[in-house]
């Protein structure tokens, strides 16, 4: 039986790179303009790193990691998100005490086994940004403009954003226990997973799809209204610099994050063209988290954006530009002959930097022209007969159909 690639996983192929690229070069242009440097980390890290900042209650440290024991006997995984490789890396280097504030970005693979859905990948891509080494407002905020503009700027036009606070621990746990208070003449209601995740994670009793626990969560307190004075005065902060800058948002208070390392701002953009998985990206801040693995001080904030979504969202809005296929030239072999030194004068057109094709088989004149307009060569350059001899070719432009003689060796020389 022929091998398939695993479920989940997919081939991006020729005909997809393309659109891969562009956003790819969009990426790189818009951190470029707000000076964030670009970091890759290996695909892999110790197991610990992962358990110890997503946290071990969270789905994907508890169901979701490719996790496995290899011939050395430590436990690897393969990462299945970005800030706790980019903490871990800046904490190794010292990036911290180079300078002050750090504003890294990245794309990169991530690896997490949910089930395959539409939108939802066991090998997904993120781009993302994280800022390390300030605590203000105006970094939650940029983080949230550079996922806006890069959505904008793709021209797409159905998606919108969602801000929460989780606040700090401490306000954090006082609310956990009003939570647990409301609940706990209801806990024969709720559903079974509910149930494990009252002791486990709580908050995330607001993210349940079953319909008996929605009804429990619609009514319950929430942490926003119990924020403590700076966290409060940290949100307001936030929301003002997005109202200047005009990014509309809505403030969802039963937005919880997957992960466990968030304190303050979190967000997701969700988009209305892709179904079900809608999170184009999330984020927030996380303040404690490099102390957790580290023992170092340093604040963070950041977000990661889902490649296959946000490329998925463009397809159905129609958005990508369409780029068409071009070649520079293709060199046309008009005797059978001339095989080397169509090769060598293709060769030499190459490391002049054009994008050269030519025949490898032997075809005829009329397959090469006809291949020569299939892969949309600006110019053909047809060598032999007795111009050759003449040390001439034809060349012809195949926009307007004009058609020049050429002195090879001149031509080689511009
Ligand atoms: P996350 O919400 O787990 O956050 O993932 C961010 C984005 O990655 C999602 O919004 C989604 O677009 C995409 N994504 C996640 N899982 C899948 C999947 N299985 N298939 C396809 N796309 C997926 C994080 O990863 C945090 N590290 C974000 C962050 C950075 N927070 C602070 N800094």
């Amino acid at each position: 039986v022929m091998n398939k690639a695993i479920a989940g996983t997919r081939d991006i192929l020729p005909e997809d790179i393309q659109k891969w690229t562009y956003l790819e070069n969009l990426v790189h242009t818009t951190m470029n303009n707000f000076n964030y440097k670009e970091i890759r980390t290996p695909i892999f890290e110790e197991t610990r790193l992962f358990k110890r900042s997503i946290g071990e209650a969270t789905d994907i440290v508890s169901k979701e990691m490719y996790t496995f024991i290899d011939r050395s006997e430590t436990s690897i995984t393969l990462k299945p998100e970005m800030t706790a490789s980019v903490v871990r890396a800046l904490l190794e280097h010292s990036l911290d005490k180079q300078q002050q504030l750090n504003k890294l970005y990245y794309i990169a693979p991530m690896f997490r086994q949910e089930r395959p859905q539409a939108g939802r990948f066991r090998q997904f891509h993120q781009f993302g940004a994280e800022v390390l080494g300030s605590t203000s407002p105006l970094l939650d905020t940029e983080i949230i403009i550079i996922a806006y503009r890069i959505f904008q700027n793709l021209g797409l036009k159905n998606f919108s954003l969602k801000i929460n606070s989780l606040g700090i621990p401490a306000s954090r746990d006082k609310y956990k226990n009003l939570l647990r208070d409301y609940l706990s003449d209801k806990i024969e209601t709720l559903s079974d997973d509910s149930k494990q995740r009252l002791d486990t994670n709580i908050l995330r009793l607001f993210d349940s799809k079953d319909e008996r626990d929605k009804a429990i969560m619609e009514q319950a307190p929430l942490l926003l209204d119990h924020l403590d004075e700076e966290s409060k005065e940290h949100f307001e902060s936030v929301k003002e610099i997005l109202d200047g800058a005009d990014i509309p948002y809505e403030v969802d208070p039963k937005l919880v994050r997957g992960l466990d390392y968030y304190t303050h701002t979190t967000f997701e953009i969700v988009s209305g063209s892709v179904g079900a998985q809608s999170a184009l990206c999330g984020g927030g801040r996380y303040d404690l988290l490099v102390k957790e693995i580290g023992e170092r001080d340093v604040p963070g904030v950041g977000f990661a954006a889902g490649i296959e979504r946000i490329l998925l969202a463009c397809e159905n809005e129609g958005v990508l530009p369409k780029i068409e296929n071009k070649i520079d030239y293709y060199v046309v072999r008009l005797n059978k002959e001339l095989s080397n030194e169509v090769f060598e004068i293709a060769s030499n057109l190459r490391s002049k930097n054009q994008s050269v094709e030519i025949d490898y088989s032997l075809r005829s004149v009329k397959a090469q022209m006809r291949e020569a307009n299939r892969l949309g060569a600006v110019k053909v350059l047809m060598v032999g007969g007795e111009e050759f001899e003449r040390g001439k070719a034809a060349l012809k432009d195949m926009c307007t159909g004009e058609q020049a003689e050429v002195e090879i060796s001149e031509f080689m020389k511009k």
